[in-house]
Formats: structure tokens, C-alpha cells, sequence
């Protein structure tokens, strides 16, 4: 027996072993440009690295917390430039430089520009973030965009020509006219797309098009845009982090799995595919994914082979490239393109995956971000009347934090919590510099000693200047800035601890005033979240909000002055309180100009809108109702979440019993408060001088006990025919039509009716409708 597998052995080593050979050294041709007539295959390395997710934006910086997610971008950046200094032949796109470049010596400053002279490394979208595109407002896409590109153009001296949307959920016709068309964009590149739009474009070879998105502006607006087939990685097998299991070219014939031949007809075979699907006979490989690159020669080598290999073999031609030698070779090949309009929301990656969810994940911060983005727009002009500082306190900050923020992992929500955390406390402190200069540049403009103090928490109705007694002939100067075009007429609202008050513009003139006890639920709040974040005692001075109607001119402000009053006809107007439970009248009438509301006081709901001006007369119903978060699995049964919204079941929140109605009415406006439940208040509003209605909820905690997640949603229902078409603003500007159950691109399988028919509302969704007078 021994002697046999002896033998065995013997001549298994016999036939396996290979000829000797002197040396297995391969000079690999990298060099390797486009070849007109064959299948050109654009390997596009990059890395796309999130600035805030499961990590902070400096964890992931550092590769700290790799336990979270095993990402370290300095890695990254490090071994890419050595790898793109070691061959002249490869290349590398990238958006977000800004953190390691200022880390570097002069000496690889200077080596590093000089690759991005070369284009060897090409900067692409060139924005502080790839930022969302459902929930941001367009002024912030500009100011980050800007801010990033200003930042390329000082250092560089570079453009960057190409728009890389690669990972956000859903696309918006802003992006696609305003932020890469008419930002000199010469192509838009992205991947997420719904499943059904994109299996119609994969069969119809409509996956790049001409996207105009502007139905008002011309050809400027118009961009060429391309889909990625699959996702923004490389096709199958041909991933080469360390950890991938892609199978690398073994070409040394010294070595047992000598694997060229094969790892060639892989390569030209996923080539043809994917020119299936594609007009000319340019394809684009996105050789990376999230975070990859940490150790860039993994990938490169692989590539240099296969550029060596899949060329000497000579079915396809395979390059180093960058998205903008791709649109170059595809504008030369001069195809017809189809025309894309509208946009690309709501997004389904797959039958039960609707991400619109996101369009409400963390409120709050969404909030917040809104809330800055409209203080730093006026900080910004004080700060340029005054003058600026580049060292003393400036908005840089701020306009950092907010960049930050426009992430599609930001004000998104999708972040997980201790990221969303990191990104308020860069907010936080931006503000609190910015609002030195605001202080400074007011105290400048308005020629006043004072000491000012703003107040960041009037949510909460805390103001402690205002709540002060104005005893002693002491006043408060209220100074209104607006930084906006036009003039702004709006009532303006402060916490006060008095009654005996008296409002007064510059001039000396007293103006109409009305003082509004504070609910009970926000005196609560107040008293509780003061505590929680300030850690000080506020136990509730302010007692009733002072209303007051204030007129700014455009980019200017206006000064008013609140002080005790002398006599009691000259003090605020005192509004007058009437609750349902104290009397017996049938209908109550709300608003005291053209506007009027009618609530049925004993069923305590809303029964009539009239407007006395156009005639205008509705039964409009308002309800609440929650979604009940589908309770599934991660992947395989699709939970609601973060990002995709899948509800299971609607449910109507039905007061326990009548609810109370407290009527607020004074000279400037009326206000309705119910307590709907113990976690749901509703303030209605109706302004003598405006002609429309003011809704304020106050929601939460909501409860979770049963072990549910759910979506609480605001419904009003009308009598008007809409015909299931809606419009929706896109960032804040444009106006997108909407028909329910319907795409304008696809025919559509209705599989989530409800989840499936969300769309991101900015400012303003209205419907049209016909109506007679009779
Ligand atoms: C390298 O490849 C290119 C085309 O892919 C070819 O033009 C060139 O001659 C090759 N160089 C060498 C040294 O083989
Ligand atoms: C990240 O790491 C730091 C330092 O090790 C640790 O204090 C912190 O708790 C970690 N954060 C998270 C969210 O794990
Ligand atoms: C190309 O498309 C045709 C028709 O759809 C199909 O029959 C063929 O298999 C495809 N070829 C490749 C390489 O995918
Ligand atoms: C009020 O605004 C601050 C930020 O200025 C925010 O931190 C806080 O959560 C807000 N409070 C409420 C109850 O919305
Ligand atoms: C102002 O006066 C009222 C009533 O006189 C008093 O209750 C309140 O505590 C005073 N507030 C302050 C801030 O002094
Ligand atoms: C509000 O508070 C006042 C005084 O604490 C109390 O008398 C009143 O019943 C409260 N109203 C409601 C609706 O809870
Ligand atoms: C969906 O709702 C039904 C009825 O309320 C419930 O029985 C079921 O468990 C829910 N399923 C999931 C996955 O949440
Ligand atoms: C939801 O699913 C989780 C995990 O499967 C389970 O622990 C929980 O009990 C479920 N909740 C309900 C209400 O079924
Ligand atoms: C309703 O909309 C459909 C198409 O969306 C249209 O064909 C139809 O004429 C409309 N009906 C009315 C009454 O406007």
C-alpha cells in the first residue's frame, strides 16, 4: 500500500510541473486610449466615500471606529496618489479632497497637482458632499456646490465637468437643469433609478438621454445624462479589495492557477453584455464602490492586467479612464439620444422598496438645517455690509456645516444617530459664530449701544429679553432683518411675561398689537426641554406671546420698540379666549378678514372655508391618520425604515372623546387650539390681512408600545376633483406634475399604492381644479 501511493505521488508531480522558465516578468501596456470601431471599455476607478453615515465624517476620515465600518479615507487617498505617481498610464476621479489635501507636504502638494494637470486624477461633481436631492432646497445645493468648486479652482485651477450623483435615491429635476446644465456641466452620471424604468430603458437602450428638466428654460438647461445599468460598481467578478473574492489574473505560468485565457473571455463577455444595452460602442465600468481603494494597488494591478491582456487578445479595448473622457468618445460617436423630462422620483430599487421614506426621516434635523439655511442667507449679507473678517468671527463655519448637511446621508435622515449628532454640533457651533457677526453688523447698521441677544430657542417660546419686566422706562428693541427681494408684511411673535404692554415702530408710532396666552402643552415643553438642554430652570415666565404686525423693506430691516405701557388703552389687546365647553353655540366662526373658518363647536371640527373675496367656498376635512411600519426583515421582507417607507395598514386617530375647542380672536389674528390626544396639538390660524389658513401641529412622543413604527400623516380631504393629479415643487422651485398610480416613462405594476405615491414637497404641493359659481 505504502509503495503504491508512493508512486501515485511521483507521477502526479510529474505531469504538473511546469517548463522551467528564467523569469515571469510581464511589462504590462497600460497605455492603451480610445480605439475607433471596437467595444471600448472605460474602467472609471473611484471611491465613493461618504462624508457621514454609519461613521462621523472625521471617524471615516481616520479609520477610526472600525469596528462600526472598516473605512479609513486617508487610507485611501494615500495609496491612490502613490499608485497613480507609480504608472502614468492610470487614472482616478474624486470628489472630496478638501480634508487630506491640507494635510500634505508642499513636495506631494506639488506632485499631486501635477497629476491633476496630467488628468490622471480628475475631480468630478466637485461639491463639499454629494448632496441629496429630495430634501434640500436649491440655494444650499448652490452654496455647497460653489463652496467646493471654489475650493478646486484656488487650489487647482480646475473646472470640474462632470456631474457624479452616483449614489443619491431619486433624481430632481433642479440637479439635473440647474446644478450640472447650467453649472457648465458638460454630462450628469448616476445609478439609482426605479426597477421597472430602468428594466424598460436596459430593453429599450434608453438608459442615456438627453435630460431636459426645465420646462421654461432653453437648450442651456439641457444636459447629457447617463445611467449606470446595474448599480456604481463593476460588473461581477471584477471587484479587487483585498477582502472581494474575485477571482485576480494569474499569469505567471510558474503558478498552479494560471488563469488568463479564462479571466479574458470573463472580462470581453460582461463587455458585450453591457454594449447590448448601449448606443455606441463606449461602456463605462465604475471600478470601485463605497470606501474602496484602501489599498489602491489591489485594484490597479488587476487592471493593468486586464488592459494588457483583454488588448493583446483584441475582441474589446479596454482603457484607463475618467467620466469625462467617456462623454468626449460617446459626443464624437454622434448618436441621437432620446429626451428625458420630469424627474426621477419616487425611487424603487425593488417591488416592496419605495425609498420615500427618507422625504421625513429625522424631522427635527431637517429642520434645523432649514431653519440655518435662512439665517446664514441673511448672516451673509450683514456680513458683507459690515465688512469681513477672515479671521475674527465669519460665517465660514456655518457655511461648512450647513455643505455638510446637503449630504444625501444628512438631511436625508438615513444617518444613524451619533452621526446625526456630530452634524448638529457642527451646525450649532456655526451659529453661534455667525450670530456674532449678525450681532455686530446690526449693532453697525442701527447704530445702537445696545447689548443684543438673540433667541435660537423661540421654538420653544424661550426668550429670556424678552420676558423680562419693562419696568424702570426700560425697553426691548426688536430689530426685524429681511433677506429676501421684496418687502415682507408678517406678524411677528415673542414669549412676554406682561400684559402691560406696548408696541411702537421707529418713528414713536403705535403699532396694533395683541397678546396670546401660551398653551399649556408648550409651556410644558418648554419648561422640560430648558431644563433638558440648558440645564437651567425656566419654570414658564412667559406667559403670553406678543403679536405684532411688522413691514421690512427688501434686504433691510425694520426696528420696533416694546416697553410698559402708561395707560391701559394704550397696552396690546388682550385676545379674548373662548372655550367650547364653556357655551352652547352651534358654529363658530374663525378670521376676521375675507378668510372665514366655521368649526361645528359641539363635533369640535372644522365644517366650512369661505373666502368672502373670490367666493371661493369648500367643506374641507382635516384628520390625522398613521401608517403602521410594516414590522419585516432588513433585505428579504422589506421593513419600513429610514429610507424605504412600507406601511401595513392605515389607521384613522380618533380622539377618545369630543374634543374642545379654544378660540383665540383679537384685532390681528384668530387662533383655534385643540388638544387632539396626549401626544397631538393643533393651533389653527387665520390672519385678518392674509387670505389663507396656518395648521401648526406639535407631535410626540408617538407612542410605540404595541411594537410598531408608525408615520403619523396630516390628511385633508376636499370635494374637489382633482382628477388624481397633483403638482409638487422640486427644491424649491419648478412645479412637477403628478398623477396618482401613473409614470409618464413606463407603464406602472402597482405594488405599494400608498408608499408608491409620495414625492418630496420642498414648499408647496397644490391641485387645480374647475369650479362654478352658482
Ligand atoms: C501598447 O498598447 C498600445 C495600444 O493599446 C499600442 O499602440 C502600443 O504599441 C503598445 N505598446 C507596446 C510597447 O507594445
Ligand atoms: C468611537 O470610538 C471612540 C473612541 O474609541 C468611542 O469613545 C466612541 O464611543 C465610539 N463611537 C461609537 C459610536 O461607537
Ligand atoms: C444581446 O441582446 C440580444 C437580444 O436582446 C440577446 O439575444 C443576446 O443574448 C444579447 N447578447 C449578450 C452578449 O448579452
Ligand atoms: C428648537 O430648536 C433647536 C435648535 O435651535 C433644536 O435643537 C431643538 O430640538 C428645537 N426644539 C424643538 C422642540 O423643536
Ligand atoms: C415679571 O413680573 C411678573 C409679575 O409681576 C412676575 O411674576 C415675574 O416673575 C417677573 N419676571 C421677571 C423675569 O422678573
Ligand atoms: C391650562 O392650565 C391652566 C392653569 O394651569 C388650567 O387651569 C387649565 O385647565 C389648563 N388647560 C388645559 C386645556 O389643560
Ligand atoms: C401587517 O398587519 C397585519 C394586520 O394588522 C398584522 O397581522 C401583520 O403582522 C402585519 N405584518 C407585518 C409584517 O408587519
Ligand atoms: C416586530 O419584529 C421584531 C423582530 O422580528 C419582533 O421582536 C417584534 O415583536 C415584532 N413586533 C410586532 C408588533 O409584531
Ligand atoms: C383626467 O386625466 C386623464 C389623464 O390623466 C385625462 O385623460 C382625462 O381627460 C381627465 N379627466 C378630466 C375630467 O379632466
Amino acid at each position: 500500500m505504502e509503495l503504491h501511493s508512493l508512486f501515485l505521488i511521483a507521477i502526479l508531480a510529474g505531469i504538473f510541473l511546469p517548463a522551467p522558465v528564467n523569469s515571469a516578468y510581464v511589462a504590462y501596456n497600460t497605455s492603451a486610449g480610445v480605439v475607433p470601431g471596437k467595444i471600448n471599455v472605460h474602467l472609471v476607478p473611484h471611491s465613493h466615500d461618504d462624508v457621514g453615515w454609519l461613521k462621523t465624517v472625521d471617524q471615516y476620515y481616520a479609520g477610526a471606529n472600525n469596528s462600526i465600518r472598516g473605512a479609513c479615507v486617508q487610507n485611501v487617498l494615500d495609496s491612490v496618489i502613490s499608485a497613480l505617481l507609480d504608472d502614468t498610464n492610470r487614472r482616478f476621479i474624486y470628489a472630496f479632497f478638501e480634508r487630506w489635501w491640507r494635510q500634505q507636504s508642499d513636495a506631494l502638494k506639488a506632485k499631486v497637482k501635477r497629476l491633476v494637470d496630467s488628468g490622471q486624477l480628475e475631480f468630478i461633481n466637485g461639491g463639499m458632499c454629494m448632496h441629496d436631492e429630495a430634501t434640500p432646497h436649491y440655494v444650499d445645493l448652490i452654496d455647497q456646490t460653489t463652496l467646493g468648486h471654489r475650493f478646486i479652482l484656488d487650489e487647482f485651477g480646475k473646472k470640474p465637468r462632470v456631474g457624479w450623483q452616483i449614489d443619491p435615491f431619486g433624481h430632481s429635476a433642479v440637479q439635473g437643469y440647474l446644478l450640472a446644465a447650467e453649472l457648465g456641466f458638460d454630462s450628469l452620471f448616476f445609478a439609482r433609478i426605479d426597477y421597472q424604468d430602468r428594466a424598460k430603458r436596459i430593453s429599450t437602450k434608453t438608459l442615456e438621454v438627453i435630460w431636459k428638466a426645465s420646462r421654461s428654460l432653453g437648450s442651456t438647461s439641457q444636459i447629457f445624462t447617463g445611467i449606470f445599468p446595474v448599480h456604481y460598481e463593476p460588473p461581477d467578478g471584477f471587484n479587487f479589495e483585498i477582502n472581494d473574492v474575485s477571482d485576480p489574473i494569474q499569469d505567471d505560468p510558474l503558478l498552479f492557477d494560471y488563469n488568463v485565457r479564462q479571466r479574458v473571455n470573463d472580462f470581453v463577455a460582461a463587455a458585450l453584455a453591457q454594449a447590448n444595452v448601449t448606443r455606441t460602442n463606449h461602456i463605462m465600468w465604475t471600478m470601485g464602490t463605497d470606501f474602496r481603494y484602501q489599498y489602491a494597488v489591489s485594484w490597479f494591478r488587476q487592471m493593468d492586467k486586464f488592459i494588457h491582456y483583454v488588448n493583446l487578445d483584441g475582441r474589446v479595448n479596454a482603457l484607463y479612464s475618467t467620466p469625462s473622457i467617456y462623454t468626449d468618445a460617446v459626443f464624437a460617436a454622434n448618436k441621437k439620444w432620446p429626451l428625458k423630462t420630469g424627474d426621477f422620483f419616487p425611487y424603487a430599487d425593488r417591488e416592496n422598496a419605495y425609498w420615500t421614506g427618507y422625504f421625513t426621516s429625522r424631522p427635527g434635523f431637517k429642520g434645523y438645517v432649514r431653519s440655518l439655511s435662512g439665517y446664514y442667507l441673511a448672516a451673509r449679507q450683514l456680513e458683507f455690509f459690515k465688512g469681513r473678517y477672515s479671521t475674527g468671527p465669519n460665517t465660514d463655519a456655518l457655511a461648512d456645516a450647513l455643505a455638510l448637511s446637503q449630504h444625501h446621508d444628512a438631511v436625508s435622515g438615513t444617518q444613524r444617530q451619533h452621526v446625526a449628532a456630530d452634524y448638529a454640533l457642527r451646525l450649532s457651533i456655526g451659529h453661534k459664530e455667525a450670530e456674532k457677526v449678525v450681532a455686530s453688523s446690526l449693532a453697525a447698521l442701527t447704530s445702537s449701544r445696545l447689548k443684543s441677544m438673540q433667541c435660537p430657542l423661540l421654538n420653544i417660546s424661550y426668550c429670556p429679553p424678552s420676558e423680562a419686566n419693562f419696568t424702570n422706562g426700560k425697553s426691548l428693541v426688536v430689530v426685524a432683518y429681511n433677506s429676501l427681494g421684496w418687502k415682507r408684511e408678517d406678524v411677528i411673535r415673542i414669549p412676554v411675561s406682561s400684559e402691560n404692554l406696548v408696541v411702537r415702530d421707529s418713528a414713536g408710532k403705535k403699532i396694533e398689537s395683541q397678546l396670546l396666552p401660551i398653551s399649556n402643552i408648550s409651556l410644558l415643553t418648554t419648561e422640560y426641554l430648558v431644563k433638558a438642554y440648558l440645564g437651567i430652570s425656566a419654570s414658564g415666565s412667559a406667559r403670553y406671546w406678543l403679536a405684532f404686525s411688522a413691514s421690512v423693506p427688501p434686504l433691510g430691516f425694520s426696528t420696533y420698540v416694546v416697553s410698559s405701557a402708561k395707560s391701559t388703552e394704550s397696552r396690546s389687546f388682550v385676545s379674548t379666549v373662548y372655550t367650547s365647553e364653556e357655551g352652547s353655540v352651534e358654529n363658530l366662526e374663525v378670521g376676521q378678514g375675507n378668510l372665514k373658518l366655521v368649526y361645528s363647536a359641539n363635533e369640535g371640527r372644522l365644517t366650512h372655508y369661505a373666502n368672502k373675496r373670490n367666493l371661493v367656498t369648500t367643506l374641507p376635512e382635516l384628520s390625522y391618520n398613521y401608517y403602521r411600519g410594516y414590522n419585516g426583515t432588513d433585505r428579504v421582507f422589506q421593513a419600513s425604515g429610514a429610507y424605504v417607507f412600507r406601511p401595513n395598514g392605515t389607521f384613522p386617530i380618533e380622539p377618545k372623546a369630543q374634543v374642545p375647542l379654544a378660540v383665540i380672536r383679537g384685532p390681528l389674528l384668530d387662533e383655534v387650539h385643540q388638544q387632539l390626544n396626549t401626544w397631538l396639538y393643533q393651533v389653527t390660524r387665520v390672519y385678518k390681512d392674509k387670505e389663507h389658513a396656518e395648521v401648526e401641529f406639535t407631535i410626540g412622543p408617538i407612542p410605540v408600545d404595541d411594537g410598531y413604527g408608525k408615520e403619523i400623516v396630516t390628511k385633508i380631504s376636499t370635494a374637489l376633483s382633482s382628477n388624481k393629479t397633483f403638482y409638487t415643487d422640486s427644491n424649491g422651485r419648478d412645479f412637477i406634475k403628478r398623477i396618482r398610480d401613473y409614470r409618464a416613462d413606463w407603464d406602472l405594476d402597482v405594488h405599494q399604492p400608498v408608499a408608491g405615491n409620495y414625492y418630496p414637497v420642498w414648499h408647496l404641493k397644490f391641485v387645480k381644479w374647475r369650479f362654478s359659481v352658482t
